[in-house]
C-alpha cells in the first residue's frame, strides 16, 4: 500500500490507545496485553461503545416499525449511519446494505445468483399488480452449466465456500487464479480463465495472510471486458485503506464492521444500484416487503429489501461512529502508521534466519499483516527443523502477545504454500513500535523452548540467562 502521509507521532500513539478501553488490561499473570490479532477482530473505542449505548438508552427500538417516537429517532439514526458508512467509499447511501457481516454479505451475493437461477426470491417479488417480478433484470445472475465462477487461491473460506456451495447448486464451474511463492497472483493464465464463460469475478484486496494487495482496477477491468460482474472481498483493506467505489470499479464490495473499531454483528454489502434492483432477495421476511397477502408478497426497494428482519440498529450506530473515528485519525494516516510497524516487523523477521516470512516482502506491498513459520533450514538433504504454530502462539500469549496462528481461514492457500499453519501478527492504529519488538523478544523464546539449533547472535533479544537454560 502506498501514501505519501506521515505515520503517527508517538504522542498521537498513545493519545489513540487512550480511547481504547481494553488496551489497559493486563493479561496472564499481569503482563500488558499487547495485542496484534486485528485482522480477526479489532478492538473498540470509547465513541464507539458510548454510540451503542447511547442508542439503547435513549433510543431503543425496532427501527422501521412502530409509529412512536423511540422509532422514529432509532430510524433517522439508522439511516444517518448508512449515509456515514456509504461516505466512506463514496457511494449513495441507497446503495449501502447492512448485514450481519462480511461473510453473509459475499453469501447474499452468491444466495442472488442461486435464487435467480432456480426462480427463488424474485428481484421485486411474485404478485405485484403489473405482473412483473423483476426476473428480467435477474436473468443476469442466472448461472447454468458451462459457466464459470472465478476465484482466487488466496481467498479466505468466506469468500470461497459461498462460490463452491453456489457452483454446487447450479452446476457452474469454480474455477481460481494461483497464488505464486512469492505470495501474488499468478495472472500468467488469466486469459484463460477469465473468459466469456465466466460470470463472476470474486476476489480479495487483501490477502489476510499474505498481506499482498492485488491490482484491483487491472483484475476489474479484465473481468468487464469479458462481461463478469466482480465481487471485491474488502475485510482486510476497508479498515486500513481509503477505498472509492467509483475507482475500484467494482460491482460488489463486502466488509466487516469489527474489524475497523465497529460493533460485532454488523456487515456492509455495497452493490451497484441497478444490480441490487435487479437481484434476486436472500433473506425474507419483515420489513423487506412492499406488500403482502397470503398468496404471495412483494418487495420494497433496495436497501430495504436485503434487510429482512428488525435491523441491528445500535451495531450500524456503533459502526458509524467508528467510520468517522478513522475519517478523523485519517486513513491515509493510518495505512502510513501500520506500514510502518509492518516494515519494522519485517525487519525484526529478516534478522532472525529460522523465520520466514509468507508474502511479498515489503511493507509497500503489503496490508496490515504479517505471517511467518519457525522454520530452521536442514542441511543439504536434511529436513528443516519446525515449531508448529499453535506452540509458537502458546510461547506468545504466555508473554502477553495475542496473535493469530493456524490456517487463518485459509486452508488451501496454506496448502499452495506448502505449510500447515503459520503464525500471523494483523496492525491497527493503536499498536506501537513497541509492541512489534514485545513481539519479536518473545518470538526470541521459541528457539530456546523447543530446542532449535540456533546460534546466540541469531536470537537478537535473548538474555545470557535465557542462552544458559
Ligand atoms: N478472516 C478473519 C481473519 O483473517 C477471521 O482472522
Amino acid at each position: 500500500m502506498t501514501t505519501t502521509a506521515a505515520p503517527f507521532t508517538d504522542a498521537e500513539v498513545t493519545a489513540i490507545r487512550g480511547d481504547f478501553p481494553i488496551l489497559t488490561r493486563t493479561v496472564r499473570d499481569g503482563r500488558p496485553l499487547v495485542y496484534l490479532d486485528s485482522g480477526a477482530t479489532s478492538h473498540k473505542p470509547w465513541v464507539v461503545l458510548a454510540a451503542e449505548q447511547e442508542f439503547y438508552e435513549k433510543h431503543n427500538s425496532a427501527v422501521h416499525r412502530g409509529a412512536h417516537q423511540l422509532s422514529e429517532e432509532g430510524t433517522e439514526l439508522y439511516e444517518a449511519a448508512r449515509e456515514t458508512i456509504a461516505g466512506l467509499v463514496g457511494a449513495p447511501a441507497a446503495e449501502v446494505v447492512f448485514t450481519k457481516n462480511a461473510t453473509e454479505s459475499l453469501n447474499l451475493v452468491a444466495y442472488a445468483f442461486s435464487n435467480a437461477t432456480y426462480g427463488g426470491g424474485g428481484a421485486r417479488g411474485g404478485l405485484r399488480q403489473d405482473g412483473d417480478a423483476g426476473d428480467a433484470g435477474a436473468e443476469r445472475f442466472v448461472l447454468r452449466p458451462g459457466d464459470e465462477v472465478l476465484v482466487t487461491e488466496m481467498e479466505h473460506h468466506a469468500n470461497l465456500v459461498p462460490w463452491q456451495e453456489l457452483c454446487r447448486r447450479t452446476g457452474a464451474t469454480l474455477r481460481w487464479v494461483p497464488v505464486r511463492g512469492d505470495g501474488s497472483l499468478d495472472l500468467s493464465r488469466l486469459d484463460d480463465l477469465l473468459t466469456s464463460r465466466t460470470r463472476v469475478f470474486a476476489f480479495t484486496h487483501v490477502s489476510n495472510v499474505l498481506g499482498t494487495v492485488n491490482p484491483v482496477r487491472e483484475l476489474t477491468d479484465r473481468a468487464h471486458a469479458v462481461g463478469a460482474l466482480v465481487v471485491l472481498d474488502a475485510c482486510q483493506s476497508a479498515p486500513h485503506l481509503a477505498l472509492d467505489v467509483t475507482d475500484l470499479d467494482v460491482d460488489f464490495l463486502a466488509f466487516s464492521g469489527h474489524k475497523m473499531f465497529g460493533p460485532l454483528g454488523i456487515g456492509v454489502l455495497w452493490g451497484r444500484a441497478e444490480l441490487l434492483d435487479a437481484m434476486p432477495t436472500f433473506l425474507t421476511g419483515g420489513s423487506m416487503i412492499e406488500t403482502v397477502t397470503m398468496e404471495g408478497s412483494t418487495y420494497a426497494p433496495v436497501p430495504q429489501k436485503f434487510e429482512a428482519g428488525v435491523p441491528m440498529a445500535a451495531q450500524a450506530i456503533g459502526l458509524a461512529a467508528a467510520v468517522d473515528y478513522l475519517t478523523e485519525l485519517g486513513l491515509e494516516r493510518v495505512t502510513a502508521h501500520e506500514q510502518r510497524l509492518t516494515a519494522h516487523l519485517l525487519d525484526g523477521i529478516a534478522a532472525r534466519p529460522w523465520l520466514r516470512v509468507v508474502g511479498p516482502p515489503t511493507a509497500a506491498e503489503r496490508g496490515a499483516t504479517v505471517a511467518f513459520v519457525v522454520e530452521v533450514p536442514g542441511a543439504p538433504g536434511e529436513r528443516p527443523q519446525t515449531v508448529h504454530a499453535h506452540d509458537v502462539g502458546q510461547v506468545l500469549d504466555d508473554r502477553g502477545v495475542a496473535v493469530r496462528v493456524g490456517h487463518h481461514c485459509a486452508w488451501p492457500l496454506h496448502r499452495a504454500l506448502g505449510v500447515v499453519a503459520t503464525t500471523r501478527a494483523t496492525f491497527a492504529a493503536y499498536n506501537t513500535v513497541g509492541e512489534v519488538d514485545a513481539l519479536l523478544e518473545a518470538l526470541d523464546l521459541v528457539p530456546g523452548v523447543f530446542g532449535l539449533d540456533v546460534p546466540d547472535e541469531q536470537v537478537p533479544t535473548r538474555t545470557p540467562q535465557e542462552a544458559r537454560a
